[in-house]
């Protein structure tokens, strides 16, 4: 009896098996489009989480360069006679400066500046240093800046002098002689006397556009190579702050990056086991190298402001309705800040920091991860200025920190009847959840706001192995659901970013590096495929007349691309074995018929894999497709694969 049993179970897992193995047919209809896909689609959300901006996409290598962490030496080694000093500062904002005696009867008065976990000198690179200093005392004072090892060989030694007992600012360029991640800065005053120093600033030369106070060029490099449509900045938790006093608040974050204050990173000490009390935010990223940067890469800028609620995980501090203009007022004057013209008072602020056209901002988030009654409170307020004075920006509401629950389901309707355009939503969830949710939006009311998917990524926590090929085909699964449903869901952004390798709060995420090197993780691949190939309008494919959402474990959705007239067609595969399938395209034009493409794919049959920063073993790779017909495409969808068609059509 036994016997028979194991026996049909074989046959039947057989047929089972042939029968996934037989073709199977899928329909693209032309002739329709269904939906239109937003240029913006996907995008990208940066946070100052994980060492993201300083240390990270901010190409400042000195921590704490102005002497203002609450512990004003973290981050630096003073020796000798150094300390603290703030009568007649340089910086009214940042008043804080070193002052260095040396006392003619040692050689070593300075400090050493550790970096963030070290810092990355590369060699035959060049840097650029910078400082104010002054010296009370009435002749020239010679210093030397060195480039110290890991191993505290001093392989690269300038002297300078200042003079004068006013700030002055000295910069000159060093070339590394060696190549090391973990590298210190050192400043030694020589001559017996006192000076005074204060922004002590190191940079590479080489950054992204060359720019000084720039940022790391391979890294806003791969910002750009993904073709985001639209960035969202810069939080996230990081807007509410753990406290009120500590949210992001924009306006310290522009004018001369030497006088905005130092902010408190809520990142420090959110999780127990991850104490990182050296994180605060110098602002030197801020608002306005966050607008030119989205001009650079091309995406729409997203910026989100505080609604008045501090993190609701954390101190759940809220502003008192009736005092809440300022926070409005904040609102509304970063859209001034973005758009208003050189005459006005936050337009003249971008244009004295170089940039007098307008960064054409057209949509605004109020508030992050909030919940219960007090936020579409506050939203309400916000909502009514904002129409008010600027009627075309769209707004960007919330519905919570999760996909469902009881917090979802009370903001949405909130959010419908505030009128709101897009309602941000929010989902770290296991792979198995994305496999399961590309049919998420197929049911959405189609006539209220519009979905921001505004932060998502699967977590393959189970393996320990959150940025894993799995999580990254889940994600490309689910994100055939997105562009499905292009007609409700506006935007989508991965989250969160960036992840320095030596100080990490939060996996997973999109790009990894460490103080020289950068990987892009498969995820990042598929939002890549994505960004590139978003087409312009949803066309309708079906297998056995159905939306192909998790059928026999695959997934695919159809665009075309009117600029060029190409059919994309993203196909996900996850199951063991290779799917074959037949794609029959209906409503060709006349005489249009097949005539060539190309395919990009991502496969692996190790779904634990994951990129490591010596090696990117998940990479898109491309090979040409072998069209037979005029009207139907026969391909074999490699098994765990997510596969790009684009296709082009003679006449
Ligand atoms: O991206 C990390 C955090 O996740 C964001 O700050 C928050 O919005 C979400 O909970």
């Amino acid at each position: 009896m036994k016997k028979i049993k194991t026996l049909t179970a074989a046959l039947l897992s057989t047929a089972f098996a042939l029968n996934l193995q037989a073709q199977q047919v899928m329909t693209v209809d032309l002739s329709k489009p269904v939906a239109k896909i937003q240029p913006a689609m996907y995008g990208i959300f940066f946070e100052d989480i994980n060492f993201g901006a300083d240390g990270g996409l901010y190409a400042e290598l000195v921590k704490n360069r102005s002497f203002e962490f609450p512990q004003p030496f973290v981050g630096w080694v003073p020796f000798g006679d150094v300390s603290i000093a703030s009568e007649s500062p340089c910086f009214d904002r940042n008043p804080h400066y070193a002052r260095i005696i040396n006392d003619g009867r040692r050689t070593r008065a300075g400090l050493d500046n550790e970096g963030f976990k070290g810092i990355g000198l590369k060699a035959g690179e060049e840097y650029r240093f910078s400082v104010y200093a002054r010296t009370p005392e009435n002749k020239p004072m010679k210093l030397s800046v060195q480039f110290v090892n890991s191993t505290n060989d001093n392989l690269l030694k300038k002297e300078f002098e200042i003079t004068g007992d006013e700030w002055n600012k000295t910069e000159f360029i060093l070339k590394s002689p060696f190549t090391d991640a973990h590298s210190r800065l050192r400043i030694v005053l020589l001559t017996k006397g006192t000076v005074d120093m204060d922004h002590i600033s190191l940079f590479p030369v080489k950054t992204w556009k060359d720019r000084k106070n720039g940022l790391r060029a391979d890294l806003a490099q791969a910002l750009y190579d993904l073709h985001p449509g639209v960035f969202r900045f810069p939080g996230g938790c990081i807007i509410e702050g753990n406290t009120l006093a500590t949210r992001y608040q924009w306006k310290n974050s522009v004018g001369p990056v030497e006088d905005r204050p130092l902010n408190e990173n809520r990142w420090n000490y959110t999780f127990k086991h991850k104490f990182f009390p050296d994180y605060f935010q110098s602002y030197g990223l801020g608002f306005y190298e966050f607008f030119q940067l989205s001009e650079d890469i091309g995406a729409e800028p997203l910026p989100v402001v505080s609604c008045g609620l501090a993190c609701q995980f954390e101190s759940k501090e809220l502003v008192p309705l009736d005092q809440l203009s300022p926070y409005v007022q904040d609102a509304l004057d970063l859209i001034e800040f973005a758009n208003g013209p050189v005459t006005s008072k936050w337009g003249k602020v971008r244009a004295d920091m170089g940039h007098p056209a307008s960064f054409h901002l057209k949509m605004i988030g109020i508030g992050n991860e909030q919940w219960g009654k007090i936020y579409p409170e506050r939203l309400e307020i916000f909502v009514k200025a904002i129409r008010a004075q600027y009627p075309d920006i769209k707004i960007v509401g919330t519905s919570g920190p999760s996909a469902s629950g009881e917090r979802f389901d009370y903001l949405w309707p909130e959010m419908k009847r505030i009128g709101v355009d897009l309602v941000d939503e929010h989902y770290y969830m296991k792979p198995d959840w994305f496999f399961a949710n590309a049919s998420r939006y197929d049911n959405y009311d189609r006539k209220g706001p519009k979905v921001f998917a505004g932060e998502y990524a699967a977590h393959d926590y189970d393996a320990n192995e959150p940025n894993s090929y799995l999580s990254a085909l889940s994600e490309a699964a689910f994100m055939t659901g997105l562009e499905r449903n292009a007609d409700v869901v506006h935007l989508a952004t991965y989250a969160p970013l960036f992840a320095h390798i030596d100080a990490w709060q939060w996996r997973p995420d999109l790009i990894w590096f460490d103080n020289l090197r950068m990987m892009h993780t498969p995820n990042y691949y598929v939002q890549q495929m994505y960004g590139m190939n978003k087409g312009t309008d949803v066309l309708s494919l079906t297998m056995n007349g159905k939306p192909v959402e998790g059928q026999d474990s695959l997934y695919a959705t159809a665009a075309l691309d009117a600029p060029t007239g190409e059919l994309i067609i993203k196909t996900v595969n996850n199951r063991m074995t290779p799917a074959s399938i037949q794609i029959q395209l209906k409503g060709l034009k006349k005489k249009s018929k097949l005539h060539s493409g190309r395919c990009t794919y991502l496969q692996s049959d190790n779904l634990q894999a994951e990129n490591t920063l010596s090696q990117e073993v998940i990479v898109p790779c491309m090979r040409p497709v072998t069209i037979t017909r005029d009207d139907v495409l026969t391909v074999e969808l490699a098994p765990h694969s997510f596969e790009v068609y684009r296709l082009q059509f003679s006449k």
